[in-house]
């Protein structure tokens, strides 16, 4: 098969497309074909080497020291079951030309024509969605999903303030929590206002003009998605027991989370990936897609997220040349 590998850090230009053997599928996995994969700040951030501050040593301690041990990128797939493993209680629900849709966690691998993936780690993907908007969907979706509905229990009515509202995570975040009830103000360039006051946003802060550093606020929720926010900064914009999110904390307040700040990473549960689905399928989650095309516009894909500009959500259609 053909896979798209990050053998070294260092730029977009380092990923190269390769002819690789096939993955094997172990006991209670599938073999997918991977029809649309998203190309996420996750996967920027590990073929960079370029991690939270005071994450560096022990993000390298654990994916590589000089690259990443697993080369093959990409965490977030839809595509149609090729092949199964010896079965499991878990795999059995599937079956060849199954279309579904997952996240590989750490293991990775999705940037490729076809990935291994345990049964767990997937759902069935709705026939009214297609594999580029149910590859779209989960990165950000699963990370809002979480922490707002599982970490911060956002109700009905609350002010939230979305920092980085136009890109995956904080798109998601202004439209799930649109979705629950919440007042939402997004933090957003300019030219991203509309889009992001179109997604349920009722009020727009254009950081260009007021950086999150000089705000003003008596928010119920801090949602950052951008890292820009402390856990100190975060406390100072909401109400006294108002919660902060930080969806990219560095080491100090990963370390300090607990009580109202929400640190960590997002679980990749398909009892998730099932519920967002259905709200794509439905009409009231957009994961915001751009189809780039086949492998080769990794490098395109790659060096977008790295101009912090990315919107929404990245695919690209490994099956295509
Ligand atoms: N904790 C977890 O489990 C988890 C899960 C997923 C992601 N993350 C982390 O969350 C962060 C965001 O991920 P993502 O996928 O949403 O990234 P992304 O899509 O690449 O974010 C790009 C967006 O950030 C906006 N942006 C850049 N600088 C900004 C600023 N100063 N203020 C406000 N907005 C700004 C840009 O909007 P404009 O063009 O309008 O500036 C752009 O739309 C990453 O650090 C990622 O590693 C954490």
């Amino acid at each position: 098969m053909r896979a798209a590998m990050s053998g070294q850090y260092g730029s977009p230009e380092t990923v190269r497309i390769v002819d690789t053997s096939d993955p094997v599928p172990r006991a209670g996995e599938l073999l997918v074909r991977v029809n649309a994969a998203a190309v996420t700040a996750g996967d920027a951030r590990i073929r960079a080497g370029r991690f939270p501050h005071g994450f560096g040593t022990l993000a390298r301690l654990g994916i590589g020291l000089q690259g990443p041990r697993r080369p093959a990128l990409g965490a977030v797939f839809s595509g149609t079951v090729e092949r199964l493993g010896s079965p499991t209680a878990d795999s059995a629900q599937f079956a060849v030309g199954d279309e579904v849709v997952g996240m590989t966690g750490a293991r990775m691998g999705a940037h490729a024509e076809l990935v291994a993936v345990s049964a767990k780690r997937i759902t069935a993907k709705p026939a009214g969605v297609s594999h580029a908007d149910a590859a779209a969907t989960l990165f950000g979706g699963t990370t809002a999903l979480h922490f707002l509905r599982d970490r911060a229990s956002l109700g009905e009515g609350q002010r939230v303030l979305v920092n980085g509202a136009a890109g995956s995570v904080g798109s998601a975040a202004v439209q799930l929590a649109h979705g629950m009830g919440a007042i939402v103000t997004g933090v957003c360039s300019e030219r991203n206002r509309d889009r992001v006051a179109s997604l349920g946003a009722s009020e727009t802060i254009d950081y260009e003009k007021q950086p999150v550093s000089i705000l003003r606020g008596n928010y119920d929720l801090v949602f950052d998605a951008v890292g820009n926010i402390t856990r100190e900064r975060g406390l100072q914009l909401v109400t006294l027991d108002g919660k902060v999110v930080l969806a990219a904390a560095n080491l100090a307040d990963m370390v300090r989370g607990g009580g109202r700040i929400f640190v960590g990473a997002a679980p990749e549960r398909a009892s998730n990936f099932a519920t967002l689905l259905s709200m794509t399928l439905a009409g009231s989650f957009d994961p915001l897609t751009r189809v780039l095309g086949g492998l080769g516009k990794i490098h395109e894909a790659h060096a977008i997220i790295d101009s912090g500009r990315k919107v929404g959500n990245l695919v690209i259609l490994p099956q295509e040349a």
